[in-house]
């Protein structure tokens, strides 16, 4: 049995983040709008999470995306130093972008796995499988350069054949195979709202997992947990986890049984880890 723990937005920011001028600061204020700017805060809740995932003894740990606020250099070490020091070996972390972290820069993410969270590129190459036991997972990118005021998803074709790829070898292979992206592949139900914030190519993705009961999806951005199925005759297939951010329980603990990935648990409620 393998046992993956998912964590997702985490949303950080820079403890100097005060120091900022003019556009800049006028974008992290837009971004964090529903939520406090307090860098302290948003740091203790990822540690906190984190520390509940060492404390779990998983085979490895997913993160899904909106891994910082605004994508900056400052934001991804911060990300670097804590993964770092978790306790959690970093042959064990997947990282995958979400739309937050591609603002800053076109190539941030790139930059990003080049240069703080270079330690994490072995297991986060989007597009490339790799085994952990019985599960096949396959990091998926989601996010594209966009103005910082859209929060859409897209997949795009090249990468969307990666993808089919990835199925049909699993599907050969007889392995279950694990998607680690950002958005989801539902639409919101106004077409407006979806432009700006869903996965534009989301019928492409869909259709991908029709007829795939061994492919099952983890993702962020909702910042809710649910679980879906891709059709009535069969378990969930899609899954996603409160916000680091502001969650009261991010941390979800999947285990793959007998070919089907199952949402096992949920631990690490940081009201209970604050105490
Ligand atoms: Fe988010
Ligand atoms: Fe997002």
């Amino acid at each position: 049995m393998v046992r993956i723990a998912q964590l997702t937005d985490l949303h950080l920011v820079e403890r100097d983040h005060g120091a900022r001028r003019g556009v800049r600061s006028w974008r992290l204020s837009f971004l964090s709008a529903h939520r406090d700017l307090d860098a302290d805060d948003r740091i203790t809740r990822a540690t906190l999470a984190l520390a509940a995932v060492a404390a779990a003894g998983v085979d490895h740990l997913v993160i899904t995306g909106d891994l910082t606020e605004d994508g900056t250099v400052a934001q991804f070490e911060v990300l670097a130093e804590m993964l770092h020091a978790c306790g959690v070996a970093a042959a064990k972390i997947t990282l995958v972008p979400g739309n937050h972290d591609v603002i800053d820069r076109r190539d941030g993410w790139a930059r990003a796995l080049e240069g703080p969270l270079r330690a994490f590129a072995a297991t986060s190459q989007l597009g490339r499988p790799f085994d952990v036991g019985d599960l096949t997972i396959l990091p998926v990118n989601t996010a594209f350069y966009q103005h910082w005021v859209m929060s859409a998803g897209r997949i795009g074709p090249a990468h969307a054949g990666e993808v089919a790829d990835a199925i049909a070898l699993g599907r050969a292979r007889g392995r279950v195979v694990l998607l680690a992206q950002h958005h989801p592949v539902t639409t919101h139900r106004n077409p407006v709202v979806h432009w700006v914030d869903g996965l534009r190519d989301h019928a492409k993705a869909r259709s991908l997992l029709r007829d795939e009961p061994h492919v099952h999806v983890m993702h962020g951005h909702t910042h809710r947990r649910r679980d879906r199925s891709l059709d009535a005759a069969r378990a969930a297939q899609v899954f996603s986890a409160c916000a680091v951010v502001d969650g009261d329980a991010p941390l979800r603990v999947y285990a793959c049984v007998d070919g089907v990935l199952r949402g096992a648990d949920i631990a690490g409620d940081l009201g209970a880890l604050r105490r």
